[in-house]
């Protein structure tokens, strides 16, 4: 069975390919100001990497993300919220609680042993602790979302940013930058104010071992390492990319809806 899984998220737009159980394509886009366009654009390219010559040749698409309803060729439309605890479950079975960090939003997912959403809390009231923070950092930092992300920079002494909005904790970098403070405490910084708020979000739906990060910013590794701090235990290295983790969810969803 071939079957395909579509996200389409705020900033990416991610499309897999799963044939009998195995990812045999994927590809992340920017998105496009057309969510169709988008969905539309990623598959195609996956269809081109597995070498399948049109959309027919899948069994079934369900398409998850912001922009689900948008993705024309699916055939059911899924929350990212299971797709995220379905994906992540299935690169690592022993995963019981996944945090989903997006270019716009984070997620916390509580998740059984068979991958279904047990609870979960979200922020999307503003871009704190989302991609856009990080990407915004980066701007004012003048060091790419490499530099902000690298274990190598941050500092042993992280500055207080004690602001929860964005563009306020962006004005206390300016301030720290000016000030002369250690820029690899300030990147230092910047990951444990996130963190700071993740744990909190955890400690909502209960921290249960193991952890996993999905969405682009877990590969923010000095994120990673911040949060290992606050929640005190490991976080889990996925096997796969972890940003294509809720397509990944929703091509093993089609699996079940194609099967009926
Ligand atoms: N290599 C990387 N290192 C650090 N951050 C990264 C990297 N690659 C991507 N990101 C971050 O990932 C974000 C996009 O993540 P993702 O594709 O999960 O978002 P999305 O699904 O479109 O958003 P949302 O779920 O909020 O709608 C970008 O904003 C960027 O900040
Ligand atoms: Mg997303």
């Amino acid at each position: 069975m071939i079957v395909g899984g579509c996200d389409i998220g705020s900033t990416t737009g991610k499309a897999v390919i799963m044939k009998d159980g195995e990812i045999i394509a994927s590809t992340i886009i920017p998105s496009t100001t057309k969510p169709e366009e988008t969905a539309r654009m990623a598959m195609d390219e996956a269809l081109k990497q597995a070498d399948l010559s049109s959309i027919d040749d899948l069994d079934y698409i369900v398409g998850t993300g912001y922009g689900r309803l948008k993705v024309q060729f699916a055939k059911e439309n899924i929350s990212e919220i299971s797709c995220h605890a379905r994906g992540a479950h299935w690169m690592s079975p022993t995963v019981r609680t996944v945090v989903d960090i997006g270019g716009q939003d984070c997620k916390v997912m509580s998740i059984s042993d068979e991958g279904k959403v047990v609870e979960f809390v979200m922020n999307d009231r503003c871009a704190a602790g989302t991609g856009r923070f990080f990407e915004g950092m980066a701007r004012v930092l003048h060091c790419g979302l490499d530099g902000i992300s690298s274990l190598e920079n941050q500092g042993a002494e992280p500055s207080t940013i004690t602001s929860q909005c964005s563009v306020f904790a962006e004005s206390e970098v300016v301030t720290l930058i000016n000030e002369g403070s250690d820029l690899k405490n300030i990147i230092a910084g910047i990951n444990n104010s996130v963190s700071g708020r993740l744990n909190s979000m955890v400690r909502k739906v209960g921290l249960v071992e193991d952890v996993a990060l999905t969405g682009g910013c877990a590969k923010n590794a000095g994120l990673a390492k911040a949060l290992e701090k606050h929640l005190k235990v490991s976080v889990k290295q996925l096997p796969h990319d972890p940003q294509i983790a809720g397509a990944v969810g929703a091509a093993l969803i089609a699996v079940e809806k194609a099967a009926g």
